[in-house]
């Protein structure tokens, strides 16, 4: 017997009494304004908020609201915040200043704030006193109480800051409203422990909790059903997915056993999953893969750093010896597998010597892609309270060589690609000029091409053209 970590029933069914009653206040609203009640859901930071907010918009429609895309049009706000860099914050700040002007021309809009941002709590005391326009607060460990903090709110017209759960748990059943009808987002698992120095996750998103397989494989079932093509499994570290479970016979059941498991799923789709920890990706992950039909052969490994000096300062445990072995068996079981990584350019005490290592591993590795970020101090982290932080101008100046280095990495990767025929998505029309579609591979590069609309949600075959840094171009065949 295994035993997860899921909310009790009876809190459930307590939220869904609440849902029930703002139901009902939103019905005699919608009478007395002659429309229905409007929410907007305002997302900044990762995928696993992204998916968050799904559940939100989910829980806001379960609460007779229907959703908007302009915040005007709102009666009901929720800013659903990051707080992985300063920039995320910064940025999440100025936009709910900005709704002061709306809530001032429509007092009885509500505004909710929630996700890691304000489950810190000098983040929680800065909106109270600096944003008094905003009527509830919530953290990541009690989403699920959303309905219970707007109808507190209706009834009882005080702001509200609703305090973190003591214990984290996954709150199962919450609606979902998928953005995509082809892409969607599956939550394996919640939280990390690995307490990597730079980084605030841990502590504004509890420890790790892993779902049971038969909620995740359900879901992955009916999503396959319904006829979507492209599934991505989240979690902050999904190689621990299972070792937080206690069993009483020892009996353990890894991400390996899950993947296997969804594999098995008929259809014609695609799994994709984030994030890996490359202390924890097994040889038994790999050979799975290997093996599937299902699981796309693509691969994001975050290196961070290419120095182990550095690793060892950021609590990575593993160096860059492991990281490369990791990399050489996926090449040897999956030899077209597409990796791509993470890397922070500027933790404190890196030396010129120590970036140039991060450089030589990026030309060892040959990453397909990499997102780099400038290392921002977080507070309450160990990293934060490092002595020698790097200064600005070197950080700005190592993040350009990164970039430049990575370009022309990623252009030699994709040039070969030229002549080849790819399954890619479709998404529809590119961002930049209706007239091209666009699409993503299975190694999630981006591909341009002469579609119409009937492509979008499907899988085209397309021979790639010409290939650039950051496009491949295909057309029909
Ligand atoms: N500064 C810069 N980048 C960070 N990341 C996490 N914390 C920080 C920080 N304090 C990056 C890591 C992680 C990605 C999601 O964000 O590279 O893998
Ligand atoms: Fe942050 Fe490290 Fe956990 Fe990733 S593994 S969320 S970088 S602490």
């Amino acid at each position: 017997m295994r035993e997860y970590r899921i909310l009790p029933e009876a809190e459930m069914q307590r939220q869904n009494g609440f849902r029930d009653k703002v139901k009902e206040l939103s019905e005699s609203r919608k009478e007395t304004l002659g429309r229905p009640l409007m929410a907007y859901v305002q997302t900044f930071g990762c995928q696993q908020n992204e998916a968050d907010s799904e559940k939100i918009a989910g829980m806001c429609r379960a609460m007779g609201y229907e959703i908007c895309y302009e915040p005007a049009l709102a009666d009901l706000i929720m800013v659903n915040t990051c707080a992985v860099r300063e920039h995320a914050e910064k940025k999440a700040l100025s936009i709910i200043g900005q709704y002061k002007h709306l809530k001032n021309a429509k007092p009885d809009m509500l505004i909710g704030v929630c996700g890691c941002m304000v489950t810190q709590e000098h983040r929680k005391e800065n909106i109270k006193h600096s944003y008094p326009y905003v009527d509830f607060v919530l953290g990541t460990s009690s989403l699920h109480r959303l309905p219970e903090l707007i109808y507190t709110k209706i009834k009882k017209g005080k702001r509200l800051y609703c305090p973190e759960e003591k214990e984290y748990l996954v709150a199962e059943g919450l609606p979902i409203y998928r953005e995509s009808s082809y892409r969607a987002w599956v939550s394996i698992m919640y939280g990390c422990n690995n307490f990597c120095t730079y980084c605030i996750v841990p502590y504004v998103r509890g420890r790790e909790r892993s779902r049971r397989p038969e909620d995740i494989i359900a879901e992955v079932k009916e999503l396959v059903d319904a006829g979507y093509k492209d599934i991505t499994l989240l979690g902050q570290n999904v190689n621990s997915y299972g070792k937080d479970v206690r069993s009483e016979d020892g009996e353990m059941y890894d991400f390996a056993d899950l993947l296997a498991d969804i594999d098995k799923i008929e259809g014609d789709y695609k799994i994709h999953f984030m994030t890996s920890h490359p202390k924890d990706a097994s040889h038994k992950l790999i050979d799975v893969m290997a093996e599937s039909k299902h699981i796309a052969r693509q691969f994001h490994l975050p290196m961070q750093s290419g120095s182990d000096r550095v690793l060892k300062a950021m609590n990575r445990h593993y160096d860059t010896e492991k990281y490369l072995g990791t990399v050489e068996y996926f090449r040897k079981k999956i030899p077209d597998v597409t990796i791509s990584s993470d890397i922070i350019v500027g933790f404190p005490g890196e030396t010129e010597e120590d970036f140039e290592a991060t450089l030589y591993m990026l030309e060892k590795v040959r990453f397909d892609m990499t997102y780099s970020f400038i290392y921002s101090p977080r507070k309450d982290t160990p990293a934060a309270a490092m002595e020698c932080q790097i200064p600005d101008d070197i950080k700005g100046e190592r993040f350009n060589r990164l970039l430049a280095l990575q370009n022309d990495i990623a252009l030699e990767k994709n040039k070969p690609m030229e002549g080849e025929i790819l399954r890619v998505l479709c998404d529809g029309p590119s961002k930049n000029n209706d007239n091209v579609y666009s699409g993503r591979t299975e190694g999630n590069k981006i591909v341009l091409f002469d579609g119409n609309e009937s492509d979008i949600g499907s899988f085209v075959e397309l021979k790639i053209v010409r290939a650039e840094t950051f496009a491949l171009y295909g057309e029909k065949i």
